[in-house]
């Protein structure tokens, strides 16, 4: 069953980082069986109307799936086919949409694409990936770094040749100047939308295209040893945001459009600017290069105000923003900036304009764990150790409950559960009106039902004091103002507005009050929402 209307402005997406949400058959790890028995709790529960997958295709599981072996096929530690087909018709059963990792830039080493490439120079296969002879002194061709630290080419004994991988050795690029690496990419995007998948998440997509002559990359002259991702050391103006990467996201929106409902987001770590040139280089509605700037800038509202001014007056009425919190690469939100923060962080999420994710467990304010040196799992932190640059601890598995493992699994879990979860978790939250976890299905439901919320233009309103932010939504005649203290501090605030109701707040204390706009306190980590 293909869900009927295209991706609204008002949906909500969970990631879902599958290893980590819910393990059906006690192996430690998670897997689509665990997705398919816990629909209702996304659907219902906490409500939901899409789930973004990290990948699932068969995989060495070097950098945690985004090393694949087969873009055809789901690994056997989390479903089969038939599996996955069930998740995809009980999820639409549900009303729930599916998003598949899209991994173009490279594949696994172990793919059979690259065991041809690397096994002689005339391979068909050879220009599948990006090969070049060692420099006269045997050294690589040229200075590009990997994104986990060291060199971004690795020899192959069997020809003497380096080939490029700007992520783990075990993860070569692909050779998209290539025309049949194009083809093969764009088909497997039909093929799963063919299986009835709703969307993609495309993973890196701005360095799928380098410099044709290999040159080499500038020095960047802020970069502190020590201090900096040893990646930083250079300023990546010939492995990333080449002027093809716009073609090609043109091209990607062409192939969903070939289909109905579908819809595209991309992982796009850049600034302003370089959004609004991928929105208007792909030109379609459903598809949104992620806006990081919930993640990126410091947690002050003058900055976020600034920026959400900006790029809503950009983006118009063309084009719908895409807001995120946190993922599998950056650390939790609550972490960042406390959870008595982090509450004010998803009421502004929720009630800006535009697609939310909700990374999992941000739910209950999941924090990040802490993973001992002799239990760390992520290949960043391998290759780049002791710079606090590891994703493990953002990526502990869901705490379902205060039962051994967290409910997560029987067995001892891939990646340790975070210690406090007996206290932190979601069955004891959803005894509590006043937890994390109820604010999270307020807000939910609340931009589900008030028009303002779900289609209402966001105008832009003054800074009333210091670090808070103030913004309203509006649709027709309702009219819905939106407050949040940044700050742990009380503010004294006078607005030209009269009465109006609280419909929620964020300890969920004041919820349905009157409030005299005209005079008034608001606590220290407190925010409103509130109906004019
Ligand atoms: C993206 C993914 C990250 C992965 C990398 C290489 O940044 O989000 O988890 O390690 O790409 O695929
Ligand atoms: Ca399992």
């Amino acid at each position: 069953m293909q869900p009927e209307i295209s991706w609204k402005a008002n949906s909500v997406v969970y990631h879902l980082y599958v290893r980590s949400f819910k393990d059906s058959n006690n192996d430690g790890i998670g897997d689509l069986q665990g997705i398919i028995n816990s629909l209702h709790y996304l659907s219902k529960t906490l409500g939901v109307t899409a789930i973004w997958l990290s990948p699932i295709y068969p995989s060495p599981q070097v950098d945690f799936g985004y090393d694949i072996a087969d873009y055809k096929n789901i690994d056997q530690i989390f479903g089969t086919r038939n599996i996955f087909d069930t998740l995809i018709k009980k999820a639409h059963e549900h009303k729930i949409k599916i998003m598949m990792d899209f991994v173009p830039n490279h594949t696994s080493d172990k793919h059979k694409w690259f065991q041809e490439s690397r096994s002689s120079k005339n391979n068909p296969k050879r220009d599948w990936y990006i090969w070049a002879s060692p420099k006269s002194n045997g050294q690589p061709p040229n200075n590009w770094l990997s994104h986990f630290g060291g060199s971004a080419w690795a020899l192959d004994a069997t020809t003497g040749e380096y080939y490029l991988h700007l992520f783990n050795e075990h993860q070569p690029d692909l050779n998209w100047r290539n025309f049949l690496v194009e083809k093969e990419m764009l088909n497997i995007l039909r093929f799963w939308m063919n299986r009835g998948i709703d969307g993609f998440r495309v993973d890196v997509p701005y360095v799928i295209y380098k410099d044709p002559l290999l040159e080499d990359e500038p020095l960047n002259s802020n970069y502190m040893e020590g201090k900096h991702d040893p990646f930083d050391m250079l300023l990546h103006t010939k492995t990333s945001w080449q002027p093809e990467f716009y073609q090609l996201m043109k091209k990607f929106t062409e192939v969903l459009q070939e289909y109905k409902g579908k819809f595209m987001v991309t992982e796009t770590w850049t600034d302003l600017p370089g959004l609004i040139k991928t929105y208007n280089a792909a030109g379609w509605k459903y598809f949104q290069p992620f806006n990081f700037s919930l993640i990126t800038l410091p947690w002050r509202a003058d900055i976020h105000k600034q920026y959400i001014d900006e790029y809503e007056r950009a983006l118009g009425d063309l084009y719908i923003p895409c807001w995120v919190l946190g993922n599998h690469d950056k650390h939790r939100v609550a972490s960042r900036i406390g959870k008595d923060q982090a509450r004010i962080a998803a009421m502004f999420e929720l009630t800006l304009h535009g697609i939310s994710f909700i990374y999992y467990g941000e739910e209950i304010g999941m924090i990040d764990g802490k993973i001992s040196k002799k239990k760390v799992m992520d290949p960043y932190e391998k290759t780049s150790p002791g710079l606090d640059l590891s994703r493990d601890p953002e990526r502990t598995p869901l705490q379902w409950d205060s039962s051994e493992n967290a409910g997560f699994s029987n067995a001892t879990p891939w990646i340790p559960i975070n210690k406090n979860y007996r206290k932190s978790n979601i069955a004891t939250e959803m005894k509590d009106p006043h937890s994390f976890f109820a604010l999270y299905q307020k807000l939910i439901r609340l931009r589900k039902e008030n028009p303002a919320l779900s289609e209402g233009k966001y105008i832009p309103l003054f800074e009333p004091v210091e670090n808070v932010f103030l913004f309203l939504r509006e649709k027709d005649s309702q009219r819905v103002l939106i407050l949040l203290n940044f700050d742990d501090k009380d503010k004294k605030i006078s607005l030209d507005f009269k009465d109006a109701k609280i419909l929620c707040s964020a300890t969920m204390k004041e919820d349905n009050k009157l409030i005299d706009l005209n005079n008034f306190s608001l606590r220290g980590n407190e925010g409103y929402i509130l109906q004019l």
